[in-house]
C-alpha cells in the first residue's frame, strides 16, 4: 500500500478533528508507522487559529501539545493527496460529498464507523458544552485512531 494519508474534517478544526490528528499521531509514533496525519474544518471562521483552549488542555493531559496546530478550511486538493478522509459526523460527510471533486481519489467515510459497535455515530461537538466533553471527544477519538491504526497494518 502507498503511504497512508490520512486527515480528519470537522466544522472548525479547533475542537474535534485537531483531538483526532493527536490521537492519531500518537499511536502511529507509537508502532514507528510512517504517515501523514493532518486536520482540516468545512468552515472557514478558525483558519489561522490554534486549537480551542479545552480541545489544548484535553491534550496536554495526555501528554500531547497541539499548541502549534493552526486552523485551515478543507481544500479539493485534498481530496487527492489524502488516501482516506474520516468525517467526525454526519454533518461534516454530507458537506465533504458535496464538495469532493470528480477527479478525488480519497476514500471518504465517517470516522466512528471504524469502532465496532459505534457505526453509524457521530463525534459530539463539544465546542458549546462543558469541559467534560472534551473528555468525551479525547476518547472517541483515541478508540478510532487505534482502530485506523488496525486497519492500516
Ligand atoms: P469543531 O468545533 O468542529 O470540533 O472544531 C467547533 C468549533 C467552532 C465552531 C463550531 C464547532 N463554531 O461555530 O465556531
Amino acid at each position: 500500500m502507498s503511504r497512508p494519508a490520512i486527515l480528519f474534517v470537522c466544522l472548525g478544526n479547533i475542537c474535534r478533528s485537531p483531538l483526532a490528528e493527536a490521537a492519531l499521531r500518537a499511536e502511529a509514533d507509537k508502532a514507528g508507522a510512517d504517515m501523514l496525519v493532518d486536520s482540516a474544518g468545512t468552515g472557514d471562521w478558525h483558519v489561522g487559529s490554534p486549537p480551542d483552549r479545552r480541545a489544548q488542555q484535553q491534550a496536554l493531559r495526555n501528554g500531547i501539545d497541539i499548541s502549534g496546530y493552526r486552523g485551515r478550511q478543507v481544500q479539493p486538493g485534498d481530496f487527492r493527496r489524502f488516501t482516506h478522509i474520516f468525517a467526525l459526523d454526519a454533518d461534516n460527510l454530507r458537506d465533504l460529498r458535496r464538495i469532493r471533486p470528480a477527479n478525488g481519489t480519497a476514500r471518504l467515510g465517517l470516522l466512528m464507523d471504524m469502532v465496532p459497535g459505534r457505526e453509524g455515530t457521530g463525534v459530539v461537538d463539544p465546542y458549546f458544552g462543558s469541559d467534560a466533553g472534551f473528555e468525551v471527544t479525547w476518547d472517541d477519538v483515541t478508540r478510532a485512531a487505534r482502530a485506523i491504526m488496525e486497519h492500516l497494518r
